[in-house]
């Protein structure tokens, strides 16, 4: 039996709904969050206002401690914000849903199970009270297809590489069929070329499933290659969105071709120049 992985009803390389009149699937309403430490109450967040539409893919870029996994995990849910309200597909977000599956930096795979068992955990969660087991194991043995994991579907995670824990992290979270993916630094922990690969990888699945995300990343040209949306966060203490870069190139995006185009480098100019311009990293 063969399930097709979809998570949203765009087609690929249609471009963003955020300019099409589309309903968005998250809203972010004038969110600020603050944290209480020893040395009294710390601002992280203020004033974001962020809407995130059908099949858009988009990154939140900014320099370390300036409150791009706390905005991630206000959308995940795993936190709730001090000041405004999180929407997804207009109920508020008041925890952790299956429409809102979460890739980290450092899967979380559990180790004692295979990987098969691993994805199929989050697909019985979804899906195991109204299918058949028969349909349980296709959706898993798809999900692992898709990030060429298939091989490796009874292994354990110390049995695989970091880029593999990767890769089953990621079918994990396309196998819930979510609304929206959302990751935080999915590739963080990966030397140069595997993390392109994965990318890479990422990069046509996102464009063949038509997906809604939002990833968290460091790196620019992560950035430029994946998204059509870059929202650039100023620094903390009291971070919020400085300014919205729109990537107008079709998805998926070949690297190799995008090497020497002048509208990649032009949008990689225009996210340094904020992030080393407008906003430098304070030096400690
Ligand atoms: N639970 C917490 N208690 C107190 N302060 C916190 C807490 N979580 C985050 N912060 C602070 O909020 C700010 C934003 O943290 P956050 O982890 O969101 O940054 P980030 O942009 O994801 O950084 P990095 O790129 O290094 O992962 C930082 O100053 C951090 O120290
Ligand atoms: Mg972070």
């Amino acid at each position: 039996m063969e399930i097709e992985m979809k998570v949203d009803t765009v087609q690929p390389d249609v471009k963003p709904a955020v300019t099409s009149g589309a309903k968005p699937i998250v809203k972010v309403e004038q969110v600020g969050q603050s944290f209480k430490t020893r040395q009294g109450s710390f601002v992280a967040l203020r004033d974001i206002a962020l809407d995130i539409y059908p099949g858009e893919v988009v990154t939140l870029i900014g320099h370390s401690g300036c409150g791009k996994s706390t905005l991630l995990n206000l959308i995940a849910g795993l936190a709730l914000p001090t000041r405004g309200v999180l929407l997804c597909d207009n109920r508020e977000i008041t925890g952790p849903g299956p429409e809102r599956a979460v890739v980290f930096q450092n899967h979380s795979l559990l180790p004692w199970m295979t990987c098969f068992g691993n994805v199929m955990l989050a697909v019985e969660r979804v899906f195991g009270r109204k299918e058949r087991k028969s349909k349980l194991d296709a959706r898993v043995h798809a999900a692992l297809d898709m990030v060429h994991m298939a091989h490796a579907a009874e292994k354990y995670p110390h049995e695989i590489s970091g880029g593999m824990k990767q890769r089953v992290g990621i079918a994990r979270a396309f196998a819930m069929e979510p609304r929206i993916l959302l990751m935080d630094e999915p590739f963080g922990a990966l030397d140069a070329l595997t993390r392109a690969s994965l990318q890479d990888e990422l990069n046509g699945v996102l464009a063949k499933t038509g997906a809604t995300a939002v990833m968290v990343t460091h790196d620019v040209d992560e950035a430029v290659l994946l998204s059509d949306r870059i929202v650039m966060m100023t620094n903390g203490p009291a971070a919020t969105i400085g300014e919205i870069v729109m990537v107008d190139l079709l998805r998926p995006r070949d690297r190799v071709a995008l090497a020497n185009d002048p509208q990649f480098a032009a949008y990689r100019a225009t996210v340094f120049e904020f992030l080393y311009r407008k906003q430098p990293q304070k030096t400690v």
